[in-house]
């Protein structure tokens, strides 16, 4: 089992989940968070001394998955999150995490029988 955490630009939501429902993953968790990535946002010098790093919203997506989906998820996300032909400078990143386990609390199931429909 992996979580797949997907940091995505927030206009690229509908597009990522529909996606990925065309490859059978509808269970995620979306959150608002803000970030940087190696551009720091944009550096903004006050009085020529005070640098501030800016942090950008962005959406994060947590996708918990059995190993058939991984690749699928993961691609899924690249080419419906990218931008223009070849993609933008903070189009986002995809972390790919080991699951030790999952557990449905209505039912008890664990690992992979809990994670999927
Ligand atoms: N190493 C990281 N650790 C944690 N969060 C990150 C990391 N890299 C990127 N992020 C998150 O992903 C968001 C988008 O990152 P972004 O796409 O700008 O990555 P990048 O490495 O700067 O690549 P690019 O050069 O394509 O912009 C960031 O705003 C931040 O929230
Ligand atoms: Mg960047």
């Amino acid at each position: 089992m992996k979580l797949i955490v997907a940091i995505i630009r927030p206009e690229k939501l509908e597009d990522v989940q529909k996606a990925l429902a065309e490859r059978d993953v509808y269970l995620m968790t979306v959150s608002d968070v803000r970030g940087c990535g190696r551009q720091r946002g944009y550096t903004e010098v006050y009085r020529t001394t005070e640098v501030q790093i800016r942090l950008i919203p962005k959406l994060k997506l947590e996708i918990a998955v059995n190993e058939a989906f991984v690749e699928a998820t993961v691609e899924a996300i690249i080419h419906a999150a990218r931008t223009g032909d070849t993609g933008t400078i903070g189009d986002g990143k995809i972390f790919v995490l080991s699951l030790e386990d999952c557990v449905r609390i209505r039912t008890g199931e664990r690992g992979s029988e809990a994670i999927g429909p």
